[in-house]
This record gives structure tokens, sequence and C-alpha cells, in this order.
């Protein structure tokens, strides 16, 4: 018999509560309406963008998704984030932590400003790593066999122009790993999704062109053709990574990048 919309296989996350860090633009917000559309008891979006963060979680609905302000560079903002989500929903099955930032410049290693390069891994490292450590604490003493996904990028595993990104990022993939094989104790996974270059708040900032202008720039140099890459495709692959149809899969990086990365 033909699936329905709502039968259970299209509910991969009900009655789970998830963390999302990010979640007012992006790849967070097409992950948190995902998320909401597969059932999630509650979804939290965290972010610093307060108004736009409220907007995404009432479009979403208030019964089924909420926003906390969280600035993932400061531990005492994301501990609060994760008792709050427990207090306030009883648990926290997932947590995405998916902040991250491009410089505000090339960042070439001849000309690299370390103050910028510091801004840089508060966010998308050090913010990273404490978002995980808040997160995985909880599930431990909840005994949940949680799922903590990061976001990574191809150049987590390539070199390129922006040395302080493709640095950071390669730091997101030794977390992964690190934590994963600590975590696995207590069966709690950590993974990793790794977009390829997509339309986005933050590149449509950074390369200052339409949208049509950027997704053609990134088909370029991807293998699949006939297709661009969207936020909505990178969350599928988080959907994935969150729910238990990955529950053996840990430590992995998940690439989703239309083939850029192909050797
Ligand atoms: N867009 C791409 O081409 C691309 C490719 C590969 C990887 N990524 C990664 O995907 C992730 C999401 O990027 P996106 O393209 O959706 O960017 P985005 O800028 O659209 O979304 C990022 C969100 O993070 C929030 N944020 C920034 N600093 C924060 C902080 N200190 N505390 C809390 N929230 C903060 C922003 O307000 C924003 O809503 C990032 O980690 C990025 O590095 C993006």
């Amino acid at each position: 018999m033909a699936e329905t919309p709502s039968s259970s296989n299209n509910k991969r996350l009900a009655g789970k509560v998830a963390i999302i860090t990010g979640g007012a633009g992006g790849i967070g917000e097409a992950t948190a309406r995902l998320f909401s559309d597969h059932g999630a008891l509650m979804v939290v979006i965290a972010d610093i963008q307060d108004e736009l963060g409220r907007q995404v979680a009432t479009s979403i609905g208030q019964d089924k998704c909420n926003y906390m302000h969280c600035d993932v560079t400061d531990e005492e903002q994301v501990k609060s984030l994760v008792e709050r989500t427990v207090k306030d929903f009883g648990r926290l099955d997932i947590m995405f932590s998916n902040v991250g930032i491009l410089g505000k410049s090339d960042q070439t290693i001849l000309d690299l400003d370390l103050s910028g390069f510091d801004h840089l891994f508060a966010i998308n490292v050090r913010g990273m790593a404490t978002c995980v450590k808040h997160a995985a604490r909880v599930m431990v003493e909840q005994r949940l066999r949680g799922s903590i996904v990061c976001t990574g990028s191809v150049a987590a595993s390539h070199g390129g122009r922006r040395t302080d990104y493709s640095m950071s990022k390669h730091a997101v993939l030794g977390l992964v790993r690190s934590a994963g094989k600590q975590l696995g104790v207590h069966g709690i996974r950590v993974n990793c999704v790794s977009p390829y270059g997509l339309v986005t708040p933050m590149t449509l900032h950074e390369y200052n062109k339409g949208v049509a202008e950027l997704e053609s720039m990134y088909e370029t140099d991807m293998s699949l053709k006939g297709a661009s890459l969207k936020a909505k495709h990178v969350a599928d692959a988080v959907l994935f990574l969150a729910c238990n149809e990955s529950e053996m899969v840990t430590g992995h990086d998940l690439l989703v990048d239309g083939g850029y990365r192909i050797q």
C-alpha cells in the first residue's frame, strides 16, 4: 500500500527533542523545518538573530518549535540553552551544532589577520566544541542514546584560499572523531555533514551575487549536473544522521557535495 504523508515512516523523529544552532536562516532553518515535518516533539532554534529566529519558530508553529537566544561563543549561554531545553521539554535527543561563519577576507597565509582568525575560531571551533560538550553531558545524564551532528564543509578535508575557515572545518572533523570515540560507550553518536557551496544568507552576503548566478557558479564544480545543491539536501543528510536509521553510524563525515570531492 502506498505510504501516506502521515505514516510513521515519514515521522522519523517522532517524540524527539532537538536543538539546532544557527537555525534562524540557511541550512539550520531548512533543517528545523524538516525535523518538524518529521514529527519532532520540539525543535529549539538557537541563534543570535532574535527577530528572525522567532519568526522562523512562529512560522513552523509554537507548539512544535521554540526560539532561544544563544551566542555559541559564550559557554554559559550554551549550558543554559541545553538546561532550559531539558527543563521545558523533558529531554534532549538531538543536537545539530551548525553555527559557522566565513571570515571577512580571504585570509591567505601571507596576509593572515590574527584577530579575524581568533574571532572565526571562537565561533567555528570553540563554539562547536562547547555545543557538543553540553549536549553530550545532558545526554549522558539522561541515559539517552542521543545523536549529535556538526556542520563541517568540503573545506574540512582539503586546502583552499581561506586558511582560517579551512583550518576550523578540519578541527570540526577532529572534534567529531574524538567525541564519537569517547561517547560511543554511552550509545551517543557524533557525526558531521560536509556541504559544498550552496546559496544561503552567508554565501549571498559573501559573494554579492543573485541566487541563480551563485547557484550556477557552484554547479560548475559539481560532478552531478542538472540540479543545484540546496539547503534542503543538506537537511536531508542531517535528518538521516539524527534519526534511528543511522543507528550504527558514528564518527562519520557525510559529504553533501554533488560529487565535488569524488577522487
Ligand atoms: N552555505 C554554504 O555554502 C556552506 C558550505 C559548507 C558549509 N557550510 C556551513 O554550514 C553552516 C551553516 O551555514 P549557512 O550557510 O546556513 O550560514 P547562515 O549564515 O545562513 O546561517 C548561520 C546562522 O548562524 C548564526 N550565528 C552566527 N554566529 C553565531 C553565534 N555566535 N551564536 C549563535 N548563532 C550564530 C547566524 O545568525 C545565522 O543564522 C556553517 O557552519 C557553515 O560553515 C555552509
